[in-house]
């Protein structure tokens, strides 16, 4: 690992690989990678099994009551090759991914005690730097000072391509249109939401990926990154 540590902020719609090109750079930096989204879609896990949201409402005061009893955590999983979410000690990383977690996320992550505390969780987990961080706030709300900001887009039928095919492999039973529906439905809540919308940071680098391959798009960024480490010195 190079003594120069920076932080790494990776921004963007859903669904624009940013996950697994933020993995792949914290591998190869020797760096922390924190899935940002998964904490938002562990609160809404909880809020689903207690019946806080449903198809018809939200009891927002009662989710922001229960906040404090909610624990995330991430704890390295040697199979996965990176951290998996536990929710009050419960490894939930599987079950946050799926469809009916992503259909109310938007909702809740709107919600600004939500977002509160988990920007302080991930101020928190940062404060060392050398992390690569992924999410729809992290360069302009909870790393205003990160060296390097991303900010990745692709078209809404490449993405909802992309989660399509995820699924499929996965063996969820999803329909294309119903994935396209849920990416368009949550561009439109991420970055109409009044508090912390999906912004691109005036300093952050915008690259579209619609038609990079994953080995193209890591390169890129790789290098973005070591010529950010290499003007620390
Ligand atoms: O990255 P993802 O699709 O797993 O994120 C799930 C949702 O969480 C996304 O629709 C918006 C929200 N989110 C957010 O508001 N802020 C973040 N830093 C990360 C995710």
């Amino acid at each position: 690992m190079t003594d120069h540590k920076i932080t790494i902020a990776i921004d963007g719609f859903s669904s624009t690989g940013k996950s697994t090109v933020a993995k792949q750079i914290a591998k190869e930096l020797g760096y922390v990678y924190v899935d940002s989204g998964a904490m938002y879609r562990a609160i809404t896990l909880y809020a689903l099994r207690n019946s806080l949201i449903t198809e018809t409402s939200f009891d927002k005061e009662s989710l922001i009551e229960k906040l404090s009893e909610i624990k995330l955590k991430f704890k390295f999983d040697e199979n996965l090759g990176f951290a998996a979410i536990y929710l009050n000690d419960e490894n939930v990383e599987d079950e946050i991914r799926q469809m009916k977690v992503s259909n109310f996320v938007s909702q809740v992550a709107a919600v600004p005690e939500v977002r509160v505390k988990l920007v302080q969780q991930q101020q928190l987990l940062g404060k060392e730097k050398a992390v690569v961080m992924d999410g729809r706030d992290i360069g302009t709300v909870v790393f205003p000072d990160a060296e390097l900001k991303l900010f990745m887009t692709a078209t809404a039928e490449e993405r909802a391509k992309r989660r399509f095919k995820e699924m499929e492999e996965k063996g969820d039973k999803v329909k294309y249109d119903e994935v396209l529906k849920n990416v368009t439905e949550r561009d439109h809540l991420d970055t109409t939401r009044e508090d912390s919308p999906l912004i691109k940071a005036d300093d952050a680098i915008e690259i579209d990926n619609s038609s990079l391959t994953l080995e193209e798009q890591f390169h890129t960024l790789l290098n973005l990154a070591n010529e950010v480490i290499a003007k620390q010195k």
